[in-house]
């Protein structure tokens, strides 16, 4: 149990055949539904019962409906600690596979997920942009381009939805950022909203039907997202005729009538809300008509027939009995192929990649030479590779292949592992494997959850080193404290501590070695719940013998004290559900136990050695879980502590260096030029690992594309500021978002495009034409050739570049092509008519499409390869 297990009776029956849209009543049907309840049963169904489950409403039908995260595989119902599920390579690197197919098979799997769980809805994709390249939740977006982001996002939403199960857009709108993202306001013009932040979810409106979207956090031009009548009602509901569901942001409704007339459908999470006894006095007061409640509720059950919640018992959803595990060979081999085909290949000089892939004799080094096919692999990375990013898109996985055992398993004896720098400031949870619970002696810890009294409510393991406290629901109580009891596996010196909000002592074999008084920063639960404070000391740890001879790891207990206070108002002035949910003390709560780093100059000395002594060598670097996260964003792109010193190091030392990049987003790469070949693995998933030995043995192509542009600098964006001035956040790019104000000169030219990457084929163009294309905008054909001895996988990118300066280049089209060595392909690229609209600011309309200007053919705009004059 955690507070935040939903306890809600499950469906067990469904209207939707796997595969087939569920037919749906007319509207006059369901408001006849709606018609047989009161106003407040009405209001009841318009706010979640738990954290993530609906009320259900037996009297017409309704069955509790369940939503999980997302996007990156389906969490479940519990926020951490909850089932093992298969964990997916992150969105960035889905995305980089530039397929639409690939989209479209996550959803399904995804789909497959959420059945085995009994899930109604899966909370994703993200399909916000990625504007500036410090916002710390781009690993779950796709893009920085809005056409990109649609298409795939279309695609993993027919592949969710074709399975009966929902999928819910988010962010709506504008929510590029998390710096206090509860209370910040986006300054948009309607052209850029319109053009450029609005299209992703329009396209996946329009194309797949999405059948929920999600309100974000912030403001848009001064109105809550939650609260936007004219983005949820003007646009969405009314220009796009979209009749889906939708709901907040977790905790983001502030207000009754505001939102309920804004076009919001559902608050989320529940069962306590800002609707309510408020929403049913505000139809009371004539403030809300009973007419727009009933809307809601309308699109409410249409949600439900979809996903199999409304009807007879025998028309209900009938979940699946069975259903591939988590860690079934079938999954793992395609969470593996995923992850390498969205593995991004920045550089390869001399065709250095892929190594070679058996026995010493084929390696690269000089024959005679002990060190003919060695690899050191150095880097904290390579070890500890971080798989997931953090934040809601976080699961529970099986287990994580890290890329030392990938290469173990691939190349065994050839392999020489060697930890690097430290890649963190701050400490995380312990490793289950690095504790047990006293009672029980499973991996983990033990959590007693404690009242007033001091009375024990419940105690029970935990399989992770981390638990969620403020959503009492499950508890007869509210919790007071908590106390988290564990063995350590290991003994010696030890990094010991805990982390969250509250007030703590730590005793190790009965001795306090610490109390700590920690508290949240900022005005987001997010922060406490997502980046708690942490607090750690260094200490000894010994093993004690009992009188049996077992041997026993120190015993370590931490207990915390919740805080609770009285509500205070957010930066905005204003008291709000968050200002409650701050003050109940909601929060991760955690115990930190790790090794204590070695001084940077020890490990530097270790690595050259080791980088001396191979045949190649392998550096990770990348970045962790704490800068890839929701609630927070990055400050800079360079690479935390010695991480670039340790990869010049490698490189002076080494005859041959590949970086490794284990991070989703753009970071500095100062040493670029000093070393053979640059991959970019991003967060690849569970069986990351293993995705990583196969890119770099060439057991599979990385063939991947960037999806966004890596700068050259720190601030060197079109747009880069994620702290809002006052509470303000202008969107002063415009239209000019990535590689379209890079190429309008608005910032030096990035180190790498969007577009970029070369996998392993080697790549000519033929002479490219246009066809006249079926949908109003042009296709263009090409004849690409594969010139080199692997059979590889080119994405063909058009883009439009208008002959007005006011107006940016922009992506309209790609396709990804496999070819094998040595032959060529002819591939047509259908463009959208979709980016070729121009928003008339004027006449509040849009105006007259563009004409004219030039198609460029290419890979990324640093590299085009045809030009193609329209009329
Ligand atoms: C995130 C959403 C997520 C929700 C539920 C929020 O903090 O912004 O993306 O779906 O939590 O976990």
């Amino acid at each position: 149990m955690t507070s935040m297990t939903a306890t809600t009776d499950r469906p067990t029956a469904s209207a939707a055949t796997p595969g087939e849209a569920p037919a749906g009543r007319d509207h006059a049907a369901y408001l006849e539904l709606v018609g047989r309840l009161d106003l407040a049963t009405k209001v009841r169904l318009l706010t979640g019962a738990t954290s993530f489950t609906l009320h259900g409403e037996e009297s017409i039908g309704l069955a509790p409906m369940a939503f999980s995260d997302g996007p990156t595989g389906v969490r479940g119902l519990k926020f951490t600690g909850g089932d093992h599920v298969a964990l997916f390579p992150s969105a960035t690197v889905l995305a980089s596979a530039w397929s639409e197919e690939t989209a479209h098979e996550v959803g399904e799997m995804l789909a497959e997920e959420a059945e085995r769980q009994q899930i109604h809805v899966v909370l994703g994709p993200t399909i916000n942009l990625h504007r500036t390249p410090l916002g710390g939740r781009l690993f779950e977006a796709y893009s920085e381009d809005p056409l990109l982001t649609g298409k795939l996002a279309a695609a993993y939403v027919r592949g969710l939805q074709g399975r009966g199960i929902g999928a819910c857009l988010k962010h709506l709108v504008a929510n590029e950022s998390e710096t206090l993202r509860n209370y910040m306001n986006s300054v948009v013009s309607e052209t850029a909203l319109r053009e450029v932040y609005l299209l992703p979810f329009e396209i996946a409106v329009q194309d797949a039907d999405a059948w929920s979207i999600m309100a974000a956090y912030n403001d848009i031009n001064g109105v809550a997202a939650t609260e936007q009548n004219h983005v949820n009602n003007t646009v969405v509901k009314g220009d796009w005729g979209w009749d889906g569901l939708l709901m907040s942001d977790w905790f983001a409704t502030k207000t009754s009538a505001p939102a309920a007339l804004g076009g919001l459908d559902l608050v989320m999470p529940g069962p306590d809300g800002p609707w309510g006894e408020a929403l049913v006095a505000d139809v009371e007061s004539g403030a809300v008509h009973e007419s727009v409640i009933d809307e809601h509720v309308v699109r409410l059950l249409r949600l439900a027939e979809r996903v199999g919640a409304l009807g007879s018992t025998d028309e209900q959803r009938v979940w699946p009995t069975e259903s591939l595990a988590p860690d079934a060979p079938a999954r793992r081999a395609q969470l593996r192929r995923l992850a390498t085909d969205g593995m991004v290949v920045l550089k390869n000089a001399g065709g250095i990649l892929p190594l070679a892939a058996t026995g010493p004799d084929s390696g690269a080094g000089t024959a005679g030479d002990a060190r003919a096919g060695t690899v050191a692999l150095i880097g904290r990375h390579g070890i500890d590779t971080i798989c997931m990013g953090g934040g809601s898109a976080t699961v529970n996985p099986p287990y994580q292949v890290s890329i030392a055992e990938g290469l173990e398993a691939a190349i065994g004896d050839r392999l020489l592992v060697v930890d690097g720098v430290e890649v963190r400031d701050r400490a995380v949870v312990a490793e289950p494997s690095a504790i047990t619970d006293p009672e029980t002696g499973e991996p983990g810890l033990r959590v007693a959850y404690l009242d007033a009294e001091g009375v024990v409510m419940a105690s029970e393991h935990s399989s992770v080193a981390s638990i969620v406290t403020g959503w009492d629901d499950v508890l007869p109580r509210p919790t007071e404290q908590v106390v988290l009891t564990a063995r350590l596996t290991g003994s010696g010196p030890v990094r010991l501590g805990v982390l969250g909000t509250g007030t703590w002592t730590i005793d190790l074999d009965g001795e306090r070695v610490g109390s700590a008084e920690l508290v949240a920063e900022g005005f987001d639960p997010g922060e406490s719940m997502l980046k708690p404070p942490v607090w750690t000391i260094d200490t000894d740890a010994t093993t004690t013998t009992d009188d049996e001879g077992t041997r026993e790891g120190a015993l370590v207990t931490a207990t915390v004290t919740v805080v609770r206070s009285e509500p205070q108002p957010g930066p905005d002035g204003k008291l709000s559900t968050l200002s409650h949910v701050i003050a109940s003390g909601m929060g991760m709560k955690g115990l930190v136990v790790s090794p204590v780093p070695a001084p940077a100059s020890e490990v530097l000395e270790s690595v050259t050695a080791a980088a001396a002594s191979a045949d190649v060598a392998v550096v990770v670097v990348g970045l962790t879980e704490e800068q890839e996260t929701e609630a927070t964003d990055k400050s800079t792109l360079a690479l935390l502590g010695d991480q670039d010193a340790m990869v010049s190091a490698v490189a002076a030392a080494a005859s041959r260096t590949v970086v490794v990049v284990n991070a989703s987003t753009p970071v500095l790469m100062p040493w670029f030029d000093e070393v053979d070949a640059v991959l970019v693995v991003g967060l690849p998933g569970q069986e990351g690992g293993h995705a990583v030995a196969d890119a770099l043995l060439g057991v599979r192509e990385p063939a991947g594309r960037l999806v966004t542009s890596w700068p050259s600098a720190d601030e060197a964006a079109p747009a880069w500021e994620v702290v809002p001035d006052g509470l303000t956040l202008e969107y002063t790019d415009g239209t000019f978002v990535g590689y379209r104000g890079f190429a309008a000169g608005h910032a030096p030219a990035p180190a790498h495009w969007l577009g970029a990457g070369d996998g392993y084929g080697a790549w000519t163009y033929g002479a490219a034409r246009l066809l006249e294309g079926g949908s109003g905008a042009p296709s263009v054909e090409v004849t690409v050739a594969n010139s080199s001895t692997h059979d590889s996988r080119e994405v063909v990118q058009v883009y439009l570049r208008p002959d007005t300066e006011d107006q940016p280049v922009r992506l309209v089209g790609f396709a990804p092509v496999q070819v094998a060595a040595g032959s060529e392909a002819t591939v047509t690229v259908d463009t959208d008519a979709r980016l070729w609209r121009r928003w008339d600011e004027a006449a509040n309309a849009w105006g007259e499409p563009l004409t004219g200007g030039t198609l460029l053919v290419a890979r990324g705009l640093g590299d085009v390869q045809a030009e193609l004059p329209l009329a």
